[in-house]
């Protein structure tokens, strides 16, 4: 059930002024008038072909509150701009594409979703959409978001069916003048699902012509078509691989089938081999860099930002800095999969922006990508994110996706300027709760560098005990390696090796225990738990007090945003606060649950001033939950 008229909600406003409402068939300029009216200021606009300086997605605010820019779409994001800080600038992006891709099924379902079900109900398409369509094209033009892919990775052949396309056409045409290109999920295996072909092979002629033709109608349909993103051969995907091809002939297929029409295809490097052999964390490099020479130039690999899984902190990953910038796309999560669903607070911006900003040989890791994809944190809820915490994470990729070097400080800033007001009694504080939050969570589920310690499956809460799935490199036991004697993986020269995968820099100031930021100590290294670390106590002590650490500062930032009450309308403050009661239980069993394991395995003694978990391991082992939120497996 769709909630009844969303925009009552006070969350549905977001970052912005009030909307204009549905604005079909106006142009990039028509409605930039129209937001100008909406929120009761006017610039005025100069359109200006030869500021070539500014491209064709960039603008000048001018003094006088002048906006110019060379393209209609510049004029109008240029306008966003300007009514969210007016001070004269220049603003080009600095990325080309900057795109949110969304884990929607055709039927609703969002996969790793928590705010309610897709945004796009293709039953009204295209006759009938949604007003809502408009506030979410909006929204993400306001942020500089220049593409978007509406339909789930783990993808469906009928989304290449024509009944469908004549609904994304129409979907496209409303996207269209806010600057937003329509690009749509691919599988692998359609010409076989859709047509009948009896193979799916990329060398195979009658397959190069199915996918010739197929693109030719999708653009006949979407002149302006952005390209396909394909999942292939990475989690029961099909893929190249089933007919002894290659990724990059897979990709090339589509890029051929591309390349007439200007499009591009956004081909995924999460992939793990079905034969775990080597480290899980190898893999996609393994995989991907020697190839990288074969791909024809539409093709771009999508890299998720780490070299596992969206974890809540990850070393960059390695194929960053060995892809050519023109052909590395980074993917982030805006979705908290794996940091507290739409319940906990983190502000990814922390996260993202210390992937971005870690130096390679040659500049930045930021300087290494044309890209930035985020999976999408949106649904059918009035408040869009599932709670206002996460609409700061949507504001955040678009703004850090147009300038990865923003800091994150300023983002925040800038969000709770433009959502909850300038009071100086809330916009400092909330501000200081948004930076202190993602370091917060990576205390309270994998501090010290542990990763993917998750129930399986829904992802929901702790399970380090967790070594029953059917891949050894799905179960948490295959990632922390935890037994009597230590813990972590060893990724050096002397254990998997995939140190090896980065450059000597990295490799110099990560294979040594003694001088690895400690916040990648057990992704890197397995050690005693009585190993001494640089803060002085052993690895186990350490363990226990990060993981205790990581709760206070919950129960700290939980305190502040208490003490807004009296600023803050009671519709925004209360369902927020009760979001942080939940964070606060959740952060506890992490904890608990996390330390009664390690500590059951270690039987070391128990630091002195940490309390004890609440419950026996036993007891923590027995939580089962069934009907969680975003799970494939519904
Ligand atoms: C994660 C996530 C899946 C998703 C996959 C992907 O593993 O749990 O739901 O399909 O990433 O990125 O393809």
């Amino acid at each position: 059930m769709k909630p009844a008229r969303p925009e009552l909600d006070p969350l549905y406003r977001l970052w912005l002024h009030p909307s204009p409402g549905p604005l079909p068939g106006a142009s990039p300029t028509q409605i930039a008038e129209a937001e100008m009216e909406s929120a009761g200021r006017r610039a005025t606009l100069h359109l200006d072909p030869s500021h070539t300086e500014l491209g064709t997605d960039g603008f000048e605010i001018g003094p006088g509150d002048r906006v110019i820019a060379t393209t209609e779409k510049g004029l109008l994001s240029g306008t966003y701009r300007w009514l969210q800080e007016e001070a004269p600038r220049i603003e080009v992006p600095r990325v080309a594409l900057r795109m949110l891709q969304h884990w929607d099924d055709l039927d609703g379902f969002v996969e790793r979703g928590y705010a309610g079900r897709s945004l796009f109900d293709w039953s009204t398409l295209p006759d009938h959409p949604d007003p809502r369509l408009w506030d979410y094209a909006r929204a993400c033009a306001s942020v500089g978001i220049n593409a978007i892919c509406p339909t789930n990775v783990n993808a469906a052949a009928e989304v290449l069916r024509p009944a469908f396309l004549h609904k994304a056409a129409a979907l496209a045409d409303l996207l269209r003048p806010y600057g937003i290109r329509l690009f749509l999920t691919a599988r692998f295996s359609a010409p076989m699902e859709l047509d009948g072909l009896p193979t799916a092979d990329p060398l195979d002629p009658e397959v190069r012509a199915w996918w010739t033709h197929k693109l030719a109608e999708i653009y006949r349909r979407i002149p302006d078509f952005g390209g396909l993103v394909v999942k292939a051969n990475s989690e029961g995907q099909p893929g190249p691989q089933d007919y002894g091809r290659t990724h990059a002939e897979g990709a090339n297929l589509l890029a051929e089938a591309l390349a007439p029409h200007g499009g591009r295809v956004l081909w995924r490097a999460f992939v793990y081999s079905d034969q775990p052999s080597t480290d899980r964390a190898a893999q996609a490099y393994d995989e991907f860099a020697p190839l990288k020479d074969q791909f024809l130039p539409q093709v771009q690999i999508q890299v998720k930002y780490g070299p596992i899984d969206f974890q809540p902190r990850e070393p960059y990953h390695p194929l960053f800095g060995t892809l050519a910038p023109s052909q590395a796309v980074m993917e982030f999560q805006i979705t908290k999969e794996y940091l507290g669903f739409s319940s906990h607070l983190a502000f990814l911006a922390s996260l993202w922006r210390e992937v971005l900003a870690a130096p390679l040989d040659q500049g930045a890791v930021s300087g290494a990508v044309s890209g930035i994809v985020g999976v999408a944190n949106l649904g059918d809820e009035p408040s869009w994110c599932g709670s206002l915490f996460d609409q700061a994470n949507w504001f955040a990729f678009g703004r850090l996706s147009w300038d990865p070097e923003l800091a994150p400080a300023s983002i925040a800033e800038e969000w709770v300027r433009l959502t909850l007001g300038p009071d100086p009694n809330v916009a400092g504080k909330v501000t200081e709760m948004l930076l202190r939050s993602h370091e917060a969570v990576v205390n309270t589920m994998t501090p010290l560098g542990l990763a993917h310690l998750m129930g399986s499956g829904h992802h929901y809460g702790p399970a380090p005990w967790a070594d029953d799935l059917p891949r050894e490199d799905w179960n948490p036991t295959y990632f922390h390696r935890a037994d009597r004697e230590g813990i972590g993986f060893d990724r050096t020269a002397t254990g998997s090796g995939q140190l090896l995968q980065y450059p000597p820099g990295w490799q110099a100031r990560w294979s040594d225990p003694a001088t690895i930021d400690l916040n990648y100590l057990l992704w890197f290294h397995h050690l005693g738990w009585d190993h001494q670390l640089t803060t002085g106590r052993t690895v186990w002590q350490e363990l226990v007090h990060r993981y205790h650490w990581g709760c206070r500062e919950v129960a700290a930032i939980r305190e502040i945003w208490a003490g807004l009450e009296p600023f803050l309308p009671r519709a925004v403050h209360q369902p927020a606060l009760e979001k942080l009661d939940i964070q606060m239980e959740e952060s506890e069993w992490w904890r608990d649950a996390c330390l009664a394991y390690f500590g059951s395995l270690c039987r070391r003694a128990w630091p002195e001033g940490y309390p004890q978990p609440k419950k026996s391991l036993a007891e923590y082992r027995a939580i089962r939950h069934e009907g969680i939120a975003g799970d494939p497996a519904r």
